[in-house]
């Protein structure tokens, strides 16, 4: 999980490759390096953690040259230390990496009886070992990477550098992302779309088992047989301010409140108000197929999983369809019984996280249809998957997910209606009716972001110094609870539990006391009366209770110490509200405490790694 870029052109690439690793440091950030040929050699210069370490190395040395590849790491392999750090130079060949050797053991030993000299504790380097050798022994670098490659078990993005042949860079894929910027005399690669943004939009994604040479003029793809690849660059239309920080102090904060925009763009032209219905999406399915769907597997982690918890309630209540929600590491390997007639939903911001890669991929060799819903295009779940319905949220730089959340919700309630109606259980008037609702979250959302925001962050001041906190909701408003816990827990390191309201008597009852703030989400919705119940009991115990409850709620209002009120909503879309206000909060405790909101300790925004 870390991240790599790349540039081969007229320029002096160190800014380029800089920037790059600037954009993609959300990846990984225990160290970071860069490789450039300057003319007669290769120079690397690698330091230990964060970028800024790198980029002062960098000044100090001023190297020059217009062909180089970078990295930014998150360790797999060794731990965080120059000698592990990318690039791993070994003869006159450089190698930045990114996945998982498998079959490195093997290889280790092979290259030291063969009297190799391996310094790193990485998988990468013997990658570079290999590559060596086949130069060495008289091949160019394309065909080295290529024999080399065909030694290789496991994920890789490859970018290589070779003194012998400077004019070019040789990429190769498996498992990994790896996206090739075609630039106007110059060319690119990185792990991700946002890191050449600035550069180009024409973009050629490398599918797994793909090389390709770059070079200035653009790239040429091959598959590891040799057998050339015909691929038509993609114009991807995302503008680099997109992914730039807007003036806000973090990118969450400006994340949370591009949620408006975000909803908009995946909602426009999905939803037809004026026919009142869901347009066909881009799902992989007819309505012949929708009617057929027997049972509906939601296959997810972290955030995602929360999201799919939420889109299990909307399949059911809407689409009457049984709905299992499964963390995707569980799913896999236990041997599910999933196939054919069954729809598997694979939620996943990146498209990259492994373990959701890998249930999928199961349950679509077990005869199961697959429906990627990702927001990261052309990444790999989309592309096993028979469908791939994206969110149109842009890049999502601050690794707590946020708009990726609110948006997947969007997806998944699309889809939840869509069938609904195609299998006949909403008659016209009532998807009218939720396509008419569904319209109007952008406004919803902004005005509950505009009027929650400064009482969230006084009430996160206040409570910024509890060692515990629980959120507890009903329906719905559970993945909620969930949700609100992890995004306390992943930036502000405060231990935090998510609970269904009624599981309180079973056991967290017992935690609270004076000091231990309870947020409740209680909106006006079948539970309601049941969830302030439980608001109640916690206040007896004394409590701090902070209720997250529609506008007007005086019963709520008089049993919690602060009030924070979303807009009166149906309940389907009570999700997409309640959750705001725990985003802030979250980011609030977290800013106080002064942590790394964009980059929390221990954690990367994409986890390609089991
Ligand atoms: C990491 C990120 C989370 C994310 C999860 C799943 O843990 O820090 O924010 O929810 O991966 O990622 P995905 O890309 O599959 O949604």
């Amino acid at each position: 999980m870390c991240g790599i870029v790349g540039y081969v052109g007229g320029a002096e690439c160190a800014p380029i490759l800089l920037d790059g690793l600037r954009r993609l440091e959300y990846r990984g950030y225990d160290s970071a390096g860069t490789a450039i040929f300057d003319g007669q050699r290769i120079g690397v210069l690698r330091a230990v953690g964060k970028l800024r370490n790198l980029e002062k190395a960098v000044d100090e040395a001023k190297p020059a040259g217009t062909t180089g590849i970078g990295h930014t790491r998150w360790a797999t392999h060794g731990r965080p230390s120059e000698v592990n750090a990318h690039p791993h130079l070994v003869g006159d060949v450089a190698v930045v990496h990114n996945g998982i050797i498998e079959n490195h053991l093997a290889l280790r030993a092979r290259l030291s009886a063969a009297g190799a000299t391996i310094q790193s504790d990485t998988d990468t380097e013997l990658v570079a070992h290999l590559i060596d050798s086949h130069v060495r022994a008289g091949e160019g670098l394309e065909g080295a990477v290529r024999a080399a490659l065909r030694e290789l078990h496991g994920a890789y993005a490859l970018a290589v550098l070779s003194a012998r042949e400077p004019e070019r860079l040789v990429v190769a894929k498996n498992a990994s992302p790896l996206v090739i910027g075609l630039g106007d005399g110059e060319t690119y690669c990185g792990s991700d779309i946002p890191a050449l943004l600035p550069y180009t939009r024409d973009m050629v994604f490398l599918e797994d088992g793909e090389m390709a040479v770059l070079e200035r003029g653009g790239a040429r793809i091959t598959r590891l047989d040799g057998t050339l690849v015909e691929r038509e660059p993609r114009y991807i239309d995302w503008s680099p301010v997109m992914a730039e920080k807007a003036g806000f102090k973090h990118f969450m904060l400006k994340e949370i409140f591009e949620q408006p925009r975000a909803m908009e763009d995946t909602l426009r032209g999905r939803l037809d108000r004026e026919r009142g219905d869901i347009n066909e999406l881009e799902i992989g399915l007819d309505a012949s197929a929708a009617a057929a769907v027997r049972r509906v597997y939601l296959l997810a982690c972290g955030t995602s999983y929360h999201a799919a918890m939420t889109g299990r309630y909307f399949i059911e209540r809407l689409a009457r369809v049984p709905a299992t929600v499964e963390i995707a590491s569980e799913f896999r390997g236990r041997s599910p019984v999933v196939g054919e007639g069954d729809l598997v939903i694979a939620v996943s911001q990146s498209g990259e996280t492994l373990d959701t890669l890998v249930a999928a991929k199961e349950a679509k060799a077990n005869g199961a249809k697959v429906l990627a819903i990702a927001n990261v295009i052309g990444s790999a779940i989309p592309r096993m998957a028979d469908g791939a319905f994206y969110t149109h949220a842009g890049p999502e730089i601050g690794v707590a997910s946020t708009k990726c959340f609110t948006t997947q919700l969007a997806n998944l309630l699309m889809v939840a209606i869509w069938l609904a109606n195609r299998r006949g259980h909403l008659d016209a008037d009532a998807t009218r009716a939720l396509v008419e609702d569904m319209a109007r979250l952008p406004h919803l959302m902004r005005d509950t972001l505009m009027s929650t925001r400064q009482l969230v962050a006084n009430i996160a001041k206040r409570y910024n110094d509890a060692r515990d906190v629980l959120f507890l909701g009903r329906g719905p408003s559970f993945p909620i609870a969930l949700e609100g816990a992890l995004k306390l827990k992943e930036i502000s390191y405060v231990h935090a539990e998510g609970y269904a309201a009624g599981e309180m008597k079973h056991g967290p009852i017992a935690l609270i006391d004076a000091a231990v703030p309870v947020l409740v989400l209680c909106p006006k919705d079948a539970w309601y009366e049941r969830t302030l119940g439980n608001l109640e009991e916690a206040r007896a115990r004394e409590a701090q209770v902070i209720a997250i409850a529609t506008e007007g709620d005086e019963a709520a209002r008089n049993v919690s110490h602060d009030l924070v009120e979303i807009p009166s909503v149906r309940e389907e879309l009570t999700p997409f509200l309640t959750v705001l206000p725990l985003q802030l909060y979250a980011y609030y405790v977290a800013d106080f405490k002064g942590t790394d909101v964009d980059q929390p300790r221990n954690l990367a925004k994409t986890v390609t790694v089991e």
